[in-house]
């Protein structure tokens, strides 16, 4: 009989010594930083069957949806999941293909080309057509993926204020054409991008605009269609890319632009060209989303009522909620360990929101954030209410970052 192979573990886990020094060196800061509170500040508790659960991005509540799961079941028992390669490899028609048409159609954009994810997507996008002579502009909180891309693609970064036309068109009279990089909807604090100014001014300096649509597909314009829709801004918009891990439920992302762009796109981004595209099976799963997304109204005017009515009661309480006008708000305690104080006593009170802070939020800037969904009962939203007055007892809202900006939605 042959004899089961012996396996040590690797030596490295027992102890630092036993490192290089240069990985010792990376960790040590990192326990450094991330352990001051006992434990890294993401780690928290999870959220049990009876919570108020907002850390989920599945806004209009499909990830269950059985005429979905039935088109991804039905598709998966007579076809299997589909090729394992490179989207390079693919030709032809086929039903990622035909949801790609299907996406573009629906968004007004000429045509699209699918993603493994907005991560994806825009490191992609960004890279493939920036490049050392090209300028990047991009928000201050444009999503880290069109910050990656600009690196991966070795263009020139100019960052210009969060929201602020002024700030980026100071930019592009100084460092001339190049490409404008912005998300529609900022993930953080719900913020709006003022997109027609943006299209203007990419208009006027030849600049590419590229607008990330991750969380205002499905939510927002004709049928769910997007706020480029929305706006009427197909048209001057030569790039709209999205992740398909929001409102879509799933895991993809995609691009939205010609014919011509969008060649160029899939055969060298390279994420496109070195990693494996996406399945068949799950091309089935959301060209059924895609149907129940277009008829999804209700659940859309839901979502807005629901977000409008929890806002209006947190401003109420004296929370500044940093101009979100949308499902996504924040508490903004600003220092790191107010903020793990605050997501605690939000747990104690069996709420869930998601902490930001550092990278994904600028440093002293950590949050906690809620991402409302369209099927939230409305005694959820009465018991992130309480939670929230009873917080602003615990907590000198003074003492939050936030607080004395005037938000918005407020004014
Ligand atoms: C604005 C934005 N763009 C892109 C992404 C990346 O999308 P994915 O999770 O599909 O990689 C995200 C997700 O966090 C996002 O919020």
């Amino acid at each position: 009989m042959a004899r089961a192979p012996h396996f040590r573990p690797y030596r490295s886990a027992a102890s630092p010594s036993s490192e290089p020094p240069f990985l010792s060196a990376q960790i040590l800061d990192y326990e450094h930083r991330s352990k001051r509170f006992g434990r890294h500040i993401l780690q928290g508790r999870s959220p049990g069957p009876g919570s108020v659960d907002l850390t989920s991005n599945d806004y209009l509540a499909l990830s269950g949806d059985p005429w979905i799961i039935r088109g991804q079941r039905e598709h998966l028992a007579a076809r299997g999941r589909g090729q394992m390669r490179s989207d390079v490899f693919r030709h032809g028609g086929g039903i990622l293909r035909r949801f790609e048409q299907d996406m573009a159609h629906w968004m007004g954009m000429p045509d699209a080309v699918l993603a493994q994810s907005g991560w994806k997507a825009n490191v992609g996008l960004i890279q493939a057509l920036g490049g050392p002579e090209v300028t990047v502009y991009l928000d201050m909180q444009a999503h880290m993926s069109l910050w990656e891309g600009a690196r991966s693609g070795g263009s020139r970064v100019r960052p210009f204020k969060h929201n602020d036309p002024a700030s980026l068109e100071k930019m592009l009279k100084r460092h001339g054409p190049g490409i404008v990089a912005v998300d529609s909807l900022y993930s953080t604090n719900g913020n709006l991008c003022p997109l027609a100014d943006m299209a203007d001014l990419a208009d006027q300096f030849g600049a590419l605009l590229v607008v990330d649509e991750s969380h205002s597909l499905g939510l927002f314009g004709p049928a769910g269609a997007g706020l480029v829709a929305e706006f009427g801004l197909t048209a001057q918009v030569p790039f709209i890319t999205a992740s398909l891990s929001k409102a879509f439920a799933g895991r993809g992302g995609i691009v939205l632009g010609s014919p011509r762009h969008l060649e160029y796109f899939r055969y060298t981004s390279l994420p496109a060209i070195f990693s494996s595209a996406l399945l068949d099976s799950e091309a089935a799963a959301f060209a059924a989303t895609l149907e129940v997304i277009r008829q999804a109204d209700g659940k859309r005017s839901a979502l807005e009522d629901k977000a409008a009515y929890l806002r209006a009661e947190l401003l109420d309480l004296g929370f500044d909620l940093a101009g979100s006008e949308t499902h996504i708000m924040a508490l903004q305690p600003g220092d790191e360990e107010l903020t793990l104080e605050v997501r605690e006593a939000l747990e104690e009170r069996d709420v869930f929101g998601s902490i930001f802070c550092w990278p994904a939020a600028g440093r002293g800037r950590a949050l906690v954030r809620f991402s409302l969904h369209s099927d939230l009962p409305l005694s959820d939203l009465d018991r992130v209410v309480d939670a929230c007055d009873g917080l602003r007892r615990q907590f000198r809202l003074s003492r939050w970052r936030g607080q004395g900006i005037r938000s918005r939605s407020a004014a």
